[in-house]
């Protein structure tokens, strides 16, 4: 198996001190590792520190003087690396990478590599991480097709509590390793998945729709195309995303139906995260219907996607559907898989106030076609589309041995 090169930049945020342990993990786990600090980050953890572990030279400095060798060093650690990962990103350092200002090594380096695989590790102040111009910088990165690792919440070193939180180093090198593995393994393997709700006009500006944020969609989107699979997201979709996958956005629920008509026999994986709207005007005004005489709406119903999809489904291709359910949940879910011919559907329970609906958060029951349930516990939705991509992988590659 190949030795990936992993460049390590680590910046002055106080979680330096646990990146000693990341680099261990990597090493430990056949990684060639090389480090780049900036001299803040010397400040919490020294060099020496890290070059114990690693057994080679720290860089800190862009132009050392009395060496011929530095003024290109930038360039050659690119070169070198196959994958860089910045841990801890400080705010300042992820500002100066989302404006292009290369002040020292490590932004300087950044600079140059635009075309490799860049893992962002943001930790640092609650507020500091949650100010708009912190949240913007880290959406221009992500735009970029750098991957985020979102820091966690908790206690912060200052006492303040909430985002910011270094992601535990063993989490990181899991995610990274993960992709890393999974290029080998997955790469090529095509997701199509849709998020968000559908709109349906009544007239040029009003429209009906359902509940939904797009979250979970797009989380599954984010940690299909981090695995290296090939992504086409398709929804109502008001978020930006990055050009980590192809987007296009819909509005009715008959246009992601074509859309998807068109294109699901090209994937090998659709997912349906999409609230598509059930119900939709029987006639849409060409101007906007004034108000005063109140308003009648007939309505009728939307066509089912997966219901029309599945007629179009073959031996090898995954299909995974949702379901938000207020009552005999299980029971209804495990109808709804059959009737769409889905090989998993997943079920929510729309009816918490702490979970679902626009939280980050969630708590879902996969059920599959053998009857197997698997119940996951209360956590984050990025976590919750990771579980849901990988038993969706694994079905496929069992169709596909
Ligand atoms: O039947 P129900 O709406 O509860 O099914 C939910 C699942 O079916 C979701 O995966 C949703 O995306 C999909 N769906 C669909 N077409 C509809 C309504 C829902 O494909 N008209």
């Amino acid at each position: 198996m190949k030795k990936h090169n992993v460049l390590i930049g680590i910046t002055g945020g106080i979680a330096a001190y646990k990146i000693p342990n990341l680099c261990r993990l990597f090493i430990k786990n056949s990684y060639n590792v090389k480090i780049v600090m900036t001299e803040n980050a010397t400040n919490f953890v020294s060099t020496l520190t890290f070059e114990a572990i690693i057994r080679s030279k720290v860089y800190v400095n862009e132009f050392i003087e009395g060496s011929n060798e530095s003024a290109i060093e930038h360039i050659n650690l690119v070169d070198w690396a196959d994958i860089i990962v910045i841990a801890p990103a400080t705010a300042n350092t992820i500002a100066k990478i989302a404006h292009g200002i290369g002040d020292n090594l490590l932004t300087s380096l950044m600079l140059v590599a635009s075309n490799k695989t860049i893992f962002i590790c943001p930790a640092m102040n609650t507020r500091m991480y949650l100010n708009p111009v912190t949240q913007q910088n880290i959406e221009i990165l992500r735009k970029r097709s750098f991957f985020i690792i979102e820091p966690d919440e908790g206690e912060l070193a200052c006492g303040d509590v909430g985002p910011g939180r270094l992601k535990e180093v063993n989490d990181i090198f899991d995610l990274i390793n993960k992709h890393v593995n999974a290029l080998d393994n997955f790469k090529g393997i095509k997701f199509i998945i849709t998020a968000g709700p559908t709109i349906e006009y009544i007239d040029p500006v009003r429209f009906i729709s359902n509940r939904s944020s797009g979250k979970m969609g797009i989380a599954l989107a984010d940690y299909a195309s981090l695995m290296g699979g090939e992504v086409l997201l398709i929804g109502h979709l008001l978020q930006s995303h990055g050009k980590l996958f192809n987007t296009i956005i819909i509005d009715k629920a008959i246009e992601m139906l074509e859309l998807l008509k068109e294109n699901v026999k090209k994937y090998d994986i659709l997912i349906m995260a999409a609230a598509v709207a059930d119900f939709k005007p029987k006639n849409v005004a060409n101007e906007k219907i004034k108000k005063g005489e109140g308003l009648i709406l007939e309505l009728e119903e939307n066509p089912d996607i997966l219901k029309e999809l599945s007629k179009l489904k073959n031996d090898r291709q995954v299909f995974v559907g949702f379901a938000a359910e207020t009552s005999n949940s299980i029971e209804n879910a495990r109808k709804k898989l059959i009737e769409k011919n889905l090989d998993m559907i997943v079920l929510n329970n729309v009816l918490r106030q702490d979970i679902g609906f626009d939280s980050d958060y969630n708590e879902v029951t996969l059920i599959f076609k053998n009857n197997e349930i698997l119940q996951i516990p209360k956590m984050k939705k990025s976590e919750i589309a990771s579980i849901i991509v990988d038993k969706a992988i694994e079905i496929y590659k069992s169709k596909n041995v």
